[in-house]
């Protein structure tokens, strides 16, 4: 028996820029609009929706294939997704206006399709030119940047309700020649929608990148637009060993907390539960910056109060973060330099460390796990959370390209691996020390006294 009464597979291949493909005609509206009418018809949980590779007839893209029955559908638009769902998911009627029986003809052009795509590929390898993999790889830059300016200049407030590339570009102040090719861009990317001239948020933008919004993330992601510059002097930095100074504007120590609130807020609850909080009473926070891991692991355990320490200019934004949680009565925070600053002896249950070794060097992170070792009382225990690599440092990839973020960005970091992590544990004293490995780029180590 099939697990669900049905099995829709929508085409979303993508293929070369200029070659027929169901991407390049919008599937992902139609599969957007599929799991919508689904969600409000109450079938998600009758129909099984899969994206799916080439069906081979790419000029009548979108294609989709509703299973037991294998009826094909083509040349989808979102308009004509209500009536699939009501009438033959619901009702068994097929809709033959869309339908595209299979026969020879079909099949036939599905070869000849299959044939001329091989023969292009074999055609481009002959030619020698460079695969189009690698070669979007190279350019993958120009979209991300393309989304930074955007996000440094406002443009998606600024699109707001809907305006003309004019209209925004006032607002914005810039060139409207320009704004209307970065708006069309962002139009090509799924951010922007265009209709007769008029531009409007898609609604993940809406969401996530108009400031004001409750989810905006515009402030954590102009982080990026500062990590941006320094990896545009990456060649100097692997020439030279380290990071070429840039300055820091203002707006430097908000955007980097806002960064590291927004990616804390999604991942402290995983962390403090794969930490299995038990009975502790006193943590340590060690860099504890926007306050999320504190605030979410001594919320974890009612009788837990928890330290952080942290640099001058961050503690106001630690401190506003404690308060709106109502926890300012179990969070203290103080002001120091946790490489050098006063930590009384055997006074902590747990101390964390979350994405701090990556800033230094090893001898400084060694000295930092003696400083944590000392801190903690008998049977307490460390965590760290950090990018962790595997032992021959070239998996898993963001750890590997974090290590470069952390050249172009620190005097001495980088990305460190277990075997790394556990010579410094055991040169510090404790007597043992596993890696949790948890969903996402993020990975523990746990070492107890
Ligand atoms: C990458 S953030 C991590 C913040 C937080 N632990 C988290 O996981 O969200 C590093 C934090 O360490 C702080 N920091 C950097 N160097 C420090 C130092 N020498 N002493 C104390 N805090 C420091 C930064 O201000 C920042 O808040
Ligand atoms: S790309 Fe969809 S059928 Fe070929």
């Amino acid at each position: 028996m099939e697990p669900f009464r049905h099995h829709l597979f929508v085409c979303t291949q993508e293929k070369a820029e200029g070659v027929p493909c169901c991407s390049a005609a919008s599937s992902f509206r139609v599969l957007d609009a599929l799991h919508r009418e689904l969600g409000s018809q109450g079938l998600s949980d009758d129909v099984q929706v899969s994206s799916c590779g080439c069906l081979g007839i790419c000029d009548s893209g979108p294609v989709m294939i509703v299973y037991p029955e294998g009826t094909w559908y083509a040349k989808l638009v979102p308009n004509d997704v209500p009536e699939i769902v009501s009438s033959h998911l619901k009702e068994g009627q097929k809709v033959t206006r869309l339908e595209r029986i299979p026969d020879a003809g079909m099949k036939s052009e599905i070869l000849d399709h299959r044939t001329k795509y091989l023969a292009m590929l074999k055609g481009k390898d002959a030619a020698g030119v460079l695969p189009d993999d690698i070669h979007d790889m190279i350019r993958s830059f120009m979209p991300s940047r393309a989304v930074l300016t955007a996000l440094e200049l406002d443009v998606f407030t600024a699109v707001g309700k809907g305006g003309t590339a004019q209209q925004i570009a006032a607002k914005i102040q810039a060139a409207v020649r320009a704004t209307e090719m970065l708006l069309n861009v962002l139009v090509s990317l799924k951010l922007l929608e265009k209709h007769d001239g008029t531009y409007t948020n898609t609604a993940v933008a809406a969401r996530f990148l108009v400031e004001g919004s409750p989810d905006s993330a515009r402030t954590a992601q102009l982080h990026m637009a500062n990590m941006w510059r320094r990896w545009s002097k990456l060649t100097e930095a692997v020439r030279t060993g380290t990071a070429v100074e840039s300055a820091r504007d203002n707006g430097w120590v908000t955007s980097f907390i806002a960064a590291m609130d927004h990616t804390a807020r999604g991942r402290a609850r995983a962390v403090a539960q794969a930490v299995e909080l038990n009975g502790e009473t006193r943590m340590l926070d060690l860099g504890g910056g926007s306050g999320a891991y504190s605030i979410a692991f001594v919320k974890a355990v009612p009788a837990l109060h928890s330290e952080i320490v942290d640099l001058p200019e961050v503690l106001p934004i630690t401190q506003e973060h404690i308060r709106q949680a109502g926890l300012s009565d179990r969070i203290t925070t103080r002001a120091g330099d946790m490489l050098t600053v006063a930590l009384a002896p055997a006074s902590y249950d747990l101390v964390l460390l979350s994405a701090i070794c990556h800033m230094f060097s090893p001898e400084e992170n060694q000295q930092l796990l003696a400083r944590a070792y000392a801190a903690l009382a008998p049977q307490g225990r460390l965590v760290i959370s950090d990018f962790i690599l595997d032992a021959d440092k070239t998996s898993p990839r963001f750890a590997t390209l974090f290590a470069l973020n952390m050249l172009v960005g620190t005097r001495a970091g980088a990305s460190y691996s277990e075997p790394e992590y556990e010579e410094w544990l055991k040169a510090a004293g404790f007597a043992s020390s596993k890696r949790i490995r948890i969903p996402g780029p993020v990975n523990l180590m746990i070492a107890t006294k």
